[in-house]
């Protein structure tokens, strides 16, 4: 059995990957600081997979954790979730954010070159693009100036992983660049567990509708999109779960021990807000409270995926609907409150 480091692996993306991995027959090895995580993730993966993952506790930026995986496991291949990534907090305390992100990343890659282990896979985000010119937005869309402190760290990370590959290292990695995802594991064992007021749209819907908060606003109504709302591409978390699996897959099937490349992942489709809380309404059979207002600086107008390239490499596409993840999202937000 493979045994793959899954560094971030007690978060909201990174569980639903151990849960993925494990049902492909991967051995998937947690290392987590619990910074912006809770233990109980854990519990939920026991329950969903019967088993109980090993995990080591502490910090990217800490390389002697790293020479202790690896001297201690095989490991095959990294999947590199670990990072702060809330886009406010980045721009209030930017350096916390070089170094976590940036400074955990170089560790990392310091450890993995220097122990001979060969994938990466990379958790970029459709951040890069910024506002792009046209839609859907392809691998060949320019990357824009980065609007935040976190934005940059991802066009970092991927150009050091890049300039890492091109230097001779035996390092073959792919930047996935994930649009919004949202949903939880259909079992509602495991979900996003925001710390404190939710950023994101789907934490915010589900938490009004369960009473923990009064009301949602819906950031602008005068975009230039079909209901004045911003436009994303929403992907289940599940479906994302699966591509990184795939792309593990992909990489370890390359024969060329030098390696970058950076794909798209996202369903192709986008949604206003009001389609995200027509959809929920449905799927939980709850009206939500929420009011128009002002936009909020910094978001993108529009942005949705073209999906070519990773259906086509990866062998991947997405199973779950915008449908799917909001009944998910619902099951799970009834599970933490006791609904
Ligand atoms: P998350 O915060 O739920 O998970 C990240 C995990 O990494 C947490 O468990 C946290 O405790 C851990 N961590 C953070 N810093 C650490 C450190 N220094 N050492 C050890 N562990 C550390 O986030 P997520 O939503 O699962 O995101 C995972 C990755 O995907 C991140 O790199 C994020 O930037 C990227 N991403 C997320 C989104 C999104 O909308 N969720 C979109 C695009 C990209
Ligand atoms: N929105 C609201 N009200 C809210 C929260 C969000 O109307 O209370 C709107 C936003 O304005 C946006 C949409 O819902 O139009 C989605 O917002 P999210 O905050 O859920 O997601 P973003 O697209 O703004 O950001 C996400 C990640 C970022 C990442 C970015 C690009 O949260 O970390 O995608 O990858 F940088």
């Amino acid at each position: 059995m493979k045994n793959i480091l899954v560094t971030g692996g007690a978060g909201y993306i990174g569980s639903h990957v151990i849960v993925r991995l494990h049902e492909e027959g991967y051995n998937a090895i947690i290392l987590d600081d619990f910074s912006n995580s809770n233990k109980s993730v854990l519990k939920g993966l026991h329950k969903i997979t019967g088993k109980d993952f090993r995990v080591y506790e502490g910090d990217i930026l800490d390389i002697s954790l790293f020479e202790k995986i690896f001297h201690e496991n095989q490991i095959e291949g990294v999947i590199h979730f670990a990072a702060k990534k809330a886009v406010g907090e980045s721009v209030d305390n930017p350096l916390l954010y070089y170094k976590n992100n940036v400074t955990g990343l170089i560790t990392l890659l310091e450890s993995m070159t220097e122990n001979k282990i060969k994938n990466l896979v990379f958790s970029s985000s459709c951040t890069v693009y910024g506002q792009p010119d046209s839609l859907p937005v392809t691998e060949d869309s320019p990357i824009r100036p980065a609007n935040s402190p976190y934005g940059n760290t991802k066009q970092i990370g991927e150009e050091m992983i890049e300039d890492t590959v091109k230097s001779g290292a035996f390092l073959r990695s792919i930047a996935l660049r994930y649009f919004n995802p949202i949903g939880a594991h259909p079992s509602g064992e495991i979900g996003e567990l925001p710390l404190g007021i939710p950023n994101n749209l789907v934490p915010f819907i589900t938490q009004t509708a369960a009473g923990l908060r009064d009301s949602l606003t819906v950031f602008g109504q005068d975009y230039n999109t079909q209901d004045g709302t911003c436009i994303r591409d929403y992907i289940h978390v599940m479906d994302l779960a699966d591509a990184h699996v795939q792309c593990l897959k992909y990489l370890e099937n390359i024969n060329n021990p030098n390696h970058f490349d950076f794909m798209n992942i996202g369903t192709g489709t986008g949604s206003t807000v009001l389609d995200a809380i027509s959809s929920f309404e449905n799927q939980s059979g709850k009206k939500l409270n929420y009011q128009l207002g002002p936009r909020r600086p910094g978001d993108v107008e529009k942005i949705y995926a073209q999906v070519d390239k990773s259906v086509e490499l990866l062998n991947w596409r997405t199973q779950f609907t915008l449908d799917d993840a909001m009944r998910d999202a619902w099951n799970w937000q009834k599970k933490l409150s006791s609904i």
